[in-house]
């Protein structure tokens, strides 16, 4: 991966900070998007003491906010004509509903529309570093989920547990048609299933004795595994929208292949992240200009 530019969200902890130490060990050059810089630092500096092979200091990342993600976007494109590898691994579990500056369900907007406003704001650079690929990581959550256009924001009857794995089928849904509009680009984008890893996901959120639990779940290492294996194989050279786990192409959800669904998602998130273009050409501002539901 030497001469390779990574860029990995969410390395200050769990699955992120062994994937971003994999990649730096690689030789790659890592970019880490972290929304807590004093935290960034402090995983810059454990992956240099690791590997000798310091990530670049970025700008705040805050998936949660559409202002952070432009800011972010804007630096890095000024600095970075091009990006070999996108590995958006930051996310979250909140066991209540929290709504984000943007007036968005806080999971919905982390784990996927903050996600894909970011990878939308980085294709260019992501084409001119093609034959590039962009990683999401997913989970197994993601089965027995199906995304209610009507509720994409979890106002009615909301459940911690229902919204987190609708936005990991989100992901996946997005890793669909995103394929499809990459075609021929030399950009490939895929998901994956970490497995379930000892990190600090959802912690608090869960009742205490979850915590013991977790103790038994394989760590973090381990949990990079499948990222680092869809991030760099050779053998996965132009595979694209497919669904990993394991190391291995499994198959994802029927809920998660269903195309339709996922033209419907692309088309209101268009619209949610304030990336459709208006008359004047300009892209709008962001969720709250563009309406907060969708059809
Ligand atoms: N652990 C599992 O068993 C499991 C299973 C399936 C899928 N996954 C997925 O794996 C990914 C990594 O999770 P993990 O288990 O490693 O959890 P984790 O230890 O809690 O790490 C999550 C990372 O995301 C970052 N993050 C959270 N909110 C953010 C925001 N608003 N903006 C930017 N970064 C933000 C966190 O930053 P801070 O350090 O600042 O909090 C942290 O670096 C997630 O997408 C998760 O859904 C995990």
């Amino acid at each position: 991966m030497a001469g390779r530019l990574v860029l990995v969200t969410g390395a200050t902890s769990g699955i992120g900070a062994a994937t971003a130490v994999g990649l730096a060990g690689m030789g790659a050059t890592l970019a880490l998007g972290v929304r807590d810089l004093k935290k960034g630092d402090a995983a810059r500096k454990e992956i240099a003491r690791e590997t000798g092979n310091p990530p670049l200091e970025m700008p705040a990342l805050d998936l949660a906010s559409f202002r952070s993600i432009r800011s972010f976007a804007e630096a890095f494109n000024a600095r970075h004509p091009r990006l070999d590898v996108l590995v958006n691994n930051a996310g979250i579990y909140t066991r209540d509903r929290h709504v984000t500056e943007d007036g968005l369900e806080a999971q919905f907007q982390v784990n996927y529309l903050g996600p894909f406003l970011l990878t939308m704001l980085l294709m260019k650079a992501l084409k001119a570093g093609a034959p590039s690929r962009i990683v999401n990581v997913s989970s197994e959550a993601h089965r027995g989920s199906s995304i209610d256009f009507e509720d994409l924001q979890g106002e009615r009857g909301y459940s911690g547990y229902r919204t987190y794995g609708r936005s990991k089928l989100a992901q996946i849904l997005f890793t669909h048609e995103l394929a499809r509009h990459l075609q021929g680009t030399g950009v490939t984008v895929n998901a994956l299933h970490p497995g379930v890893i000892r990190t600090n996901l959802g912690k608090g959120e869960y009742p205490r004795a979850f915590d013991a639990v977790r103790l038994f779940f394989k760590g973090p290492v381990r949990g990079a595994r499948t990222s680092l294996y869809v991030a760099t194989a050779p053998a996965l050279e132009g595979v694209t929208g497919k669904y990993f786990k394991n190391e291995r192409e499994a198959t994802s959800s029927p809920a998660s292949n269903d195309d339709a669904a996922a033209r419907r998602l692309w088309e209101a998130s268009l619209d949610l992240a304030g990336l459709r273009a208006t008359p004047s050409g300009e892209a709008r501002g962001g969720a709250r200009s563009s309406g907060r539901t969708s059809g």
